[in-house]
């Protein structure tokens, strides 16, 4: 095919390898390494360019100000939640937190699940020492290696395996969606009974009777026949740490029409233009431990087409932002990169000012969204030893962006959250008032405590508070 590909100068899906890089996989045996690249390289893409390119258009409004990006998830993914009603309550959730939002907000919501594919975790060190004294790997997350102690040591087929359960999970992802679990025809259960603040229960149950009259109101009028309310769109993500499985899932791909790139094109006249497209996920991001600017990750992303996304932390000097953004996005394509801000509660007002001065300051006005992540800047250990986060801390950081935003005249287009569908207690507070005794009751995440369904719907509840509070023109508190 003799289409010209887009890709930057110098650039190969390959390209990484030649530069330093950080949280690498020191594997054991390089051939069972080539061996499990070679399968991947054969095996059907997990998402398709199109989509990929329909949530850049979304993430492009987002960046407008014109939509919202809700984004969330477990922190590890584990294999085993390649489960029916794990991956249900999941999507419920991420589906009745985006209706909030729409209300509130007044925008619509894209959303992207933390799933299919969220199985590589960045370790602050390769090994622990367990509380017998025995030292042993660090559990790296399910595509490297296995949290049971005997199953610590590195395994090429598990980027296989990765590949096997995130095609699995997104597969009944698509099927669900498409049977009507998103039907907003459905009564929905709004479960508030836990809420014990009355001034706050008045407030969710305002927005519930809003939520739940107007989709009434939608079907006796007949409005809800409109195919769009049937199903919504949910998009995947991940954080691309382990580019030993991103890179073969790395293909290049015609932008519109055709599908597989590979077949031979009979009128090369009309060929599409040709891009890489990760097609792990629709979106990737680069955490906050691998964004140095010389370093493999940021070398890797800069030749992606998907839209992407950078962890932005304490560590992170104003002006790497730009370095980043010039090689990541040279084009200055409005929604092609997210900024994944995670300072803690503590540090958000003195060092979020400076980063977006530096960036709308720039050629990337109104160009990059603004996404807060309040939960990886306040994690702590209980006196037992236990790492949760509390949901005050959570809701501060949260707070703190939205007012930092509005006084710098930026938009803080989404939020970034750890959670899951179940009732687990694994983060302190919120309405239900969870304690450091009430931790061990279902603790069950393997990485970052994450925001049971309540909480994580009260979280919706108080940025759409915050979102029409400032529509009705009253001062932020
Ligand atoms: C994460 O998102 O789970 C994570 C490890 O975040 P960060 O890179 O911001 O620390
Ligand atoms: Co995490």
């Amino acid at each position: 095919m003799s289409a010209s590909n887009s890709a930057p100068k110098g650039w190969t899906p390959s390209s990484w390898r030649a530069k330093p890089i950080k949280q690498s996989p020191a594997y054991e045996d390089p051939k069972a390494v080539s061996r499990a690249i070679s399968e991947l390289q054969r095996l059907p893409p997990i998402v398709h360019q199109q989509e990929i390119l329909r949530l850049k258009k979304h993430l492009a409004a987002v960046a407008r100000g014109d939509a919202f990006l809700l984004q969330g998830g477990d922190c590890a993914e584990l294999f085993d939640y390649c489960q029916p009603a794990a991956i249900e309550s999941k999507i419920k959730l991420l589906l009745q937190m985006s209706l909030v939002l729409v209300w509130g907000a007044d925008k619509p919501v894209v959303r992207i699940g933390r799933m299919a594919g969220q199985y590589a975790k960045p370790r602050s060190s390769p090994n622990e020492t367990l509380p017998d004294g025995r030292t042993v790997p660090s559990f790296r997350g399910d595509i490297l290696n296995g949290f049971e102690l005997d199953q610590r040591e590195l395994d090429p087929q598990r980027l296989v395996r990765a590949y096997h359960h995130s095609a699995a999970t997104l597969n009944y992802v698509r099927a669900a969606i498409a049977s009507g679990i998103a039907d907003l025809h459905r009564p929905l259960d709004w479960g508030l009974g836990h809420v014990r603040d009355p001034a706050l229960k008045a407030k969710y149950s305002e927005a519930v009777t809003f939520l739940t009259d107007m989709l009434r109101f939608m079907h006796t009028i007949g409005a809800d026949k409109n195919d769009k309310l049937d199903t919504v769109d949910l998009f995947t993500s991940h954080e691309a740490l382990v580019l030993e499985y991103e890179e073969p899932m790395t293909r290049l791909l015609p932008s519109s029409h055709g599908l597989s790139g590979g077949g031979s094109s009979s009128n090369a006249v009309t060929s599409p233009p040709l891009a890489y497209y990760d097609t792990s996920a629709h979106f990737l991001w680069i955490g906050d431990r691998t964004r140095q600017v010389d370093h493999a990750h940021v070398e890797f992303f800069r030749g992606l087409a998907n839209p992407v996304g950078v962890k932005v932390g304490p560590t992170t000097p104003p002006e790497d932002l730009l370095t980043i953004l010039r090689a990541l996005n040279p084009s200055c394509e409005p929604g092609k990169v997210t900024l994944i801000t995670r300072y803690g509660a503590a540090r958000v007002r003195e060092l979020l000012p400076a980063h977006i001065r530096a960036v709308e300051g720039s050629e990337y006005k109104r160009c990059v969204v603004w996404q807060c992540d309040p939960m990886h800047g306040n994690t702590q250990t209980t006196t037992c030893g236990i790492k949760t986060r509390h949901f005050s801390d959570i809701l501060t950081e949260l707070r703190e962006t939205l007012m930092v935003h509005a006084e710098e005249g930026s938009y803080m287009g989404g939020v970034h959250l750890e959670l899951t569908g179940d009732a687990v207690t694994e983060c302190l507070g919120g309405s239900e008032n969870l304690d450091e005794d009430d931790l061990s009751t279902n603790y069950t995440s393997f990485c970052d405590p994450r925001l049971n369904e309540k909480q994580a719907l009260e979280m919706a509840f108080l940025i759409a508070d915050h979102h029409r509070t400032v529509r009705q023109g009253k001062p932020l508190q």
